[in-house]
């Protein structure tokens, strides 16, 4: 089984959390890609009403999959569900998200629903955060100041070449920080100013894991953000 067919899996379990009636919201990336081909193959009776997506990239694929979508600004909050990727689970379901630098809306949509299904695969699961770099999305101007508070914190920052968030921004990914505490770590980067928004998603984690593995999917559930 590879890669692929685990995120794919995964997407499939979550469509069982799908009902018609919902607006529900979808992530970016990869997985999230699987969910919105295996949406857009469900019978018009299956489908959802209509969609929030987290990115100009997810909107598109939603429209051409036949699903309606919603614009952010004019959704009916709460949502009844939101199903997202992530770069890092950890056993208490906090994640690190932003690797396809969507990570501001995806935080705002899934914090503004009610449950928060994630889909990866099992190479995504770590027993502490921190493997791969925080994402932080970045008021481009304020980088560099960005940055060296940052460095403050113990934290090497390389911007993403080339790359704008679909809001103009610059996306730094951070190594080198310390994760023994993650909600405090990611109350710490949001408050520096210029920071619009960082990757880790402890505060507002996921309340159900499916993660696809060789042997099928494993359903993680923690407790339920409130
Ligand atoms: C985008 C994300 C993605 O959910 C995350 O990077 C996982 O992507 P993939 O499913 O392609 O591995 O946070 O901002």
């Amino acid at each position: 089984m590879t890669r692929d067919d685990m995120k794919r899996a995964a997407a499939a379990a979550a469509i069982e959390y799908v009902q018609p009636a919902m607006t529900i919201g979808v992530g970016t990336g990869s997985t999230a890609d699987w969910f919105v081909t295996l949406l857009s193959e469900l019978p018009a009776a299956r489908r959802p009403a209509a969609a929030v997506a987290s990115s100009f990239a997810t909107a598109a694929a939603l429209r051409a999959g036949g699903i309606r979508v919603v614009d952010p600004a004019d959704a009916l909050y709460p949502l009844p569900l939101y199903v997202d990727g992530a770069d890092e689970v950890d056993p208490e379901l906090r994640l690190i998200k932003g690797g396809g630098g969507a990570h501001t809306r995806e935080k705002a949509v899934a914090t503004a629903s009610e449950l928060f299904v994630c889909i990866v695969d099992e190479t995504k699961l770590v027993e502490r955060l921190g493997r791969r770099p925080v994402p932080l999305e970045v008021v481009p101007w304020a980088a560099a100041f960005v940055a060296e508070r940052v460095a403050a914190l113990g934290g090497r920052s390389a911007a993403r070449p080339g790359f704008l968030t679909d809001n103009d921004n610059a996306v730094l990914d951070v190594t080198g920080l310390e994760l023994s505490d993650p909600e405090g770590l990611e109350l710490e980067l949001d408050a520096i100013p210029g920071v619009v928004e960082c990757g880790i998603f402890a505060r507002r984690r996921a309340d159900v894991v499916l993660a696809g593995t060789a042997s099928g999917v494993r359903r993680l559930s923690g407790r339920r953000t409130p």
